[in-house]
């Protein structure tokens, strides 16, 4: 089992002088995470993994409180995955005045999306990666594809603030019926767990309509949508990956489609890339 430690002098006592991938996340692992540890052993002697359920990132009306928590399950889960050190902080040691003074803004990007339906969710995020980041300074640092606009804002506070840590980004792993893995999943009753998969079969109705361009798109991806009446849509939309803004009608190349919906008590984001031409 990875040894934990819960204060930031004791890790960086302990990473001195060391090489190291970092896996940020939340807790409630899942192989989604575990994808994400397995590559970052690929890369680095010394994997560090961080658990910390980051109040910032999280609105009034979210689910901050009743997010799983359970550090034992968690290390048992990482048990065989060559992890060196979990870094598990309580919210004083990351926070010790509170809301920090200084914080990372998402700029435009960081406003759309996942952004307009969770305000200063991005800005939470960002600061406490680049805190991660601060703390640990790795060689690399691995993103999951699964949270493709957190990915694509990581990348760029990385470029745009000269971090020298290589973001390495992961493909989403999926249950066996499509439905992306997320520590969420578990609020889902049976029958929304039914429901649940759709978001991937609109993903893929949506990718083999990119020969016939980007209202096709859409179209297709919302009748998928239309035919499970537990799922209510909060966006769909069709990005140019790297700029992350809307593509117009007439774009051809590589695009990336987003949604986002709410099913019972959980709110499930997916995402996957296709090509218009
Ligand atoms: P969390 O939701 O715990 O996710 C941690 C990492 O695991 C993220 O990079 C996420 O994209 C990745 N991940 C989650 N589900 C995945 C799946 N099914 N397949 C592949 N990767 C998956 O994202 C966060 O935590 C937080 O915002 C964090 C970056 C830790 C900052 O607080």
């Amino acid at each position: 089992q990875p040894a934990v430690v819960t204060t930031i002098a004791e890790l960086r006592t302990l990473l001195d002088g060391r090489r190291t991938a970092l896996v940020p996340t939340m807790g409630a692992l899942h192989a989604g995470h575990l994808a994400l540890v397995d590559e970052a052993a690929s890369l680095a002697d010394t994997v560090v993994v961080s658990i910390f359920v980051n109040p910032l990132q999280f609105g009034p009306e979210e689910d901050l409180e009743r997010y799983p928590r359970d550090l034992e399950a968690d290390l048992a889960a990482l048990e065989g995955h060559g992890v060196a050190y979990v870094f598990a902080p309580d919210v004083a040691e990351m926070y010790p005045d509170g809301k920090p003074r200084i914080t990372v803004r998402g700029g435009t990007v960081g406003e759309l999306y996942e952004g307009r339906s969770r305000p200063g969710h991005f800005d939470g995020m960002l600061t406490v990666v680049a805190k991660l980041l601060g703390i640990v300074r790795p060689a690399f640092a691995l993103f999951g594809q699964k949270d493709a606009q957190q990915l694509w804002l990581v990348q760029r506070m990385v470029k745009d603030l000269d971090i020298a840590t290589r973001i390495v980004p992961v493909e989403t792993v999926r249950e066996a019926d499509g439905l992306a893995l997320s520590s969420r999943n578990r609020y889902l009753s049976a029958e929304e767990r039914r429901a649940a998969p759709v978001l991937h079969r609109a993903l893929e109705a949506a990718a083999s309509a990119g020969d016939r361009g980007i209202d096709a798109v859409i179209a297709a991806a919302q009748s998928v949508l239309m035919g499970e009446e537990l799922v209510a849509v909060d966006y769909l939309k069709v990005v140019d990956p790297r700029t992350f803004q809307s593509v117009p009608d007439d774009y051809r190349g590589p695009a990336r489609v987003l949604i986002a919906a709410q099913v019972g008590p959980a709110r499930l984001i997916d995402n996957d890339d296709l090509y218009l031409n």
